[in-house]
């Protein structure tokens, strides 16, 4: 499949179908849509009628155009209000406009947008996003590959005299976005931490980055007892991955991203009870796999900004050899954690990865990690957490989150509730109440970073998506990934 710019008119192109895009309650033609209404005998205004189409955000509507026209059919798309419109509203239209073609065999389209306050690149850039990530479907794992004979090959852009690095920048960043939804859709005995490892070297080798993979006995040098006592059930090796992208010229800034890495996530000793979520616990390296598909991205677009991806990779298996609940770990910065649930085993493996990036010496660092279903309690699925107390970073990420259309809520580092992790054995326990609970998870991290703005997204819900959205479908999301590229881009 192909995204182009053209400069043909709504009047002059031809092809499989055309769509048109309208606000809610104003579906009007303009006299160009009049003008082709007329051409083809009145399908339009018919069309709008028929169906009381009203242009309600996701609506589409399709309909075959009769007579010897150079169009077989029109699409009308809704775009919600105009006074709700956002950068994101282009998305959406974008891949709801590509399902629609895809379910009805079209071959060739052509997608014609109302747009208003916005530069053609970047909206050129959102609507294909939009398109690839609708089209987009993981049939790895099955048996049988269904293709159709028809596939939807060609899609052009009317009225957007864009350029064609627009187009080429969504393609970077989906792809981005693709492998971090493969990775978390991949189970847990297809990526592991040997296969993660692979993966990312295959991207080093790829683009020509620099990886550093430490291995147990350098995780021990390190004294990394935290990530250690995570990995001790686990039948393979702790996988330590440190990716670096550098520009050519002198880097502006330096920053770091620290993706949790568990590739499955039994529980532990604290074992997972069945309806606990256990079944979907593959998704437990989703902020792992959004750092790898930022990194995909940028290699790809090339930012004069230097870039370190970190993933501490295990699972947290039982075994004879497991961590017990009161075993007391030291991390790399010598801290002491009284185990009181081995569940709450993400924030030890980010304890010490956290660590080594605030020794890297770069100008931010951001992590993030499927941390606690406490932050899905609070925000619900759609919405990540986001913990910084440097306004200046999550005013970054606030604005890299908007453009990239997806949902982030800043929530309270509150000291008070350290209180919770008050160890009277260590210096401190991995585990609060339940009350708040992603926010002591936050505060644990916070323990373990002393010199570099700091901020922790928690993407427990988002990572994952139960039904297909305009532009998901169902399964690993890739959440995180536009928004990381976007935060980078601005820096
Ligand atoms: N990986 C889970 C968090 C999670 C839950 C991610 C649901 C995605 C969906 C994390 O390791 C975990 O088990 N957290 C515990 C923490 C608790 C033991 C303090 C939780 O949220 O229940
Ligand atoms: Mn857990
Ligand atoms: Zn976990």
């Amino acid at each position: 499949m192909k995204i182009k710019i053209s400069h043909d008119s709504k009047l002059s192109w031809s092809g499989d179908a055309l769509a048109l895009s309208f606000f809610t309650d104003k579906v009007e033609l303009n006299p160009e849509l009049t003008q082709l209404d007329q051409n083809l005998d009145n399908t339009i205004t018919e069309l709008i009628t028929e169906t009381e189409f009203t242009g309600k955000s996701g609506e589409t509507i399709i309909t075959r155009v009769g007579g010897k026209n150079s169009l077989r059919k029109i699409i009308l798309v809704g775009l919600g209000k105009e006074e709700d419109l956002t950068l994101d509203s282009f998305r959406q239209a974008g891949g709801n406009i590509a399902r629609i073609a895809k379910q009805n065999n079209i071959k060739t389209l052509a997608i014609a947008i109302n747009h208003n306050n916005y530069e053609d690149d970047i909206l050129a850039q959102v609507i294909s996003e939009g398109i690839i990530l609708a089209l987009h479907e993981d049939k790895r794992f099955k048996s049988e590959q269904k293709t159709s004979k028809i596939t939807l090959d060609s899609i052009e852009l009317l009225d957007l005299p864009a350029s064609n690095t627009a187009i080429e920048t969504a393609e970077k960043i989906t792809s981005g976005v693709i492998l971090a939804r493969e990775l978390v859709n991949a189970p847990a005995n297809e990526i592991n931490p040997i296969t993660m490892a692979k993966t990312v070297e295959k991207i080093a080798t790829e683009y020509g980055l620099e990886l550093t993979i430490l291995e147990q006995a350098d995780c021990e040098k390190l004294g990394m007892g935290a990530f250690l006592g995570v990995a001790l059930a686990s039948d393979l090796p702790p996988k330590f991955i440190h990716l670096i992208y550098k520009p050519e010229g002198i880097a502006k800034r330096k920053l770091a991203i620290i993706g949790k890495g568990l590739t499955f996530d039994s529980g532990g000793l604290n074992l997972k009870i069945s309806g606990s979520g256990i079944e979907t616990m593959k998704m437990d390296m989703g902020g792992a796999a959004a750092t790898f598909g930022a990194a995909k991205a940028i290699a790809q677009l090339k930012p004069n900004v230097e870039v370190h991806f970190i993933s501490a990779v295990t699972e947290n298996m039982i075994s004879g050899k497991a961590m017990h609940p009161g075993d007391i770990l030291t991390a790399s910065n010598g801290k002491t954690i009284e185990i009181n649930n081995t569940d709450a085993e993400g924030r030890l493996t980010l304890a010490d990865a956290l660590v080594y990036s605030d020794k890297l010496g770069v100008d931010a660092m951001v992590d993030l990690a499927t941390l606690t279903g406490a932050c899905i309690v609070a925000l619900g699925n759609d919405i990540a957490g986001l913990w910084t107390t440097n306004t200046p970073l999550a005013t970054q990420l606030t604005t890299s989150a908007q453009i990239a259309g997806e949902k982030f809520w800043q929530m309270p580092l509150e000291d008070k509730y350290f209180d919770q992790l008050k160890s009277p054995i260590a210096d401190m326990k991995n585990t609060g109440s339940r009350a708040g609970g992603s926010i002591t998870a936050a505060l644990f991290l916070q323990q373990f970073v002393k010199n570099t703005p700091w901020a922790h997204l928690d993407i427990a819900g988002p990572v994952w998506a139960e039904k297909p959205t305009a532009i998901d479908n169902e399964g690993g999301t890739g959440f995180a990934v536009r928004t990381l590229v976007n935060w980078i881009l601005s820096n």
